[in-house]
């Protein structure tokens, strides 16, 4: 894919916020601070256009980017940051979910998980709604540079038994691995 526009289209807080022309989306969920803002940069070559953030539960609102007029990319709060106050926490798995359940135009969702750890409780229960409301996924292990190959052998398979998954992409934004993988999993979402 050839990315010739990316903009921020503006940050949604509730159901009336979410852009209503019809346009093609493809979410990116994960766990707060697993590397979601980095991977869609990455994937557009934009430093800076999502923020990303060594503060964990930065991102709070759903956030539309606009890409080449033709579909968005949608980045979901993160879920799971232990020191958020309770009721901002139920307030965001609420609106994941509600976007989740209801979203027309979702085509595709991106689950990123971090390629160190063992998916969470929440990365599990993430992948139950997935299945619930019937929607297309994508496992993305990132931060893959941090591991040593054998680790990451590893650590994929598990991830690929606990969330039930044929295929995990795995994905450094710093050393910019597995973008090709990830785009012709979006492209091929686009054209169903
Ligand atoms: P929230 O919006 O808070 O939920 O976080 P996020 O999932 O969007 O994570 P973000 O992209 O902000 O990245 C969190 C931290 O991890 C930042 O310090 C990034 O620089 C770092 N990071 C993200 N991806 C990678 C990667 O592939 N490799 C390495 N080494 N660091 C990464
Ligand atoms: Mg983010």
């Amino acid at each position: 894919m050839q990315v010739t526009s990316a903009e921020f289209l503006k940050s949604a807080f509730k159901e009336d916020d979410w852009p209503r022309d019809v346009k093609p989306e493809i979410a990116f969920l994960g766990r707060s601070n697993v590397g979601k803002s980095s991977l869609m940069n990455s994937l557009l070559g934009v430093r800076g256009l999502a923020r990303t953030s060594s503060t964990p539960g930065r991102t709070q609102a759903l956030n539309f980017f606009l890409i080449n007029n033709a579909f968005r990319f949608v980045d979901l709060p993160g879920y799971g940051y232990a020191r958020a106050p309770r009721a901002v926490k139920a307030q965001w798995s609420a609106a994941a979910e509600e976007y989740l359940a209801k979203r027309e135009p979702l085509v595709l969702s991106i689950h990123v998980v971090d390629s160190r750890h063992e998916p969470s409780k929440q990365d599990l229960q993430l992948h139950e709604w997935l299945l619930h409301h019937h929607r297309p996924h994508l496992i993305v292990a990132t931060k893959s540079d941090k591991l040593s190959n054998n680790e990451l052998r590893k650590n994929i398979d598990r991830i690929a038994h606990a969330l039930e998954a044929d295929q995990v992409v795995i994905f450094s934004a710093t050393e910019k691995r597995g973008r090709d993988k990830v785009w012709s999993a979006i492209e091929k979402s686009l054209k169903n």
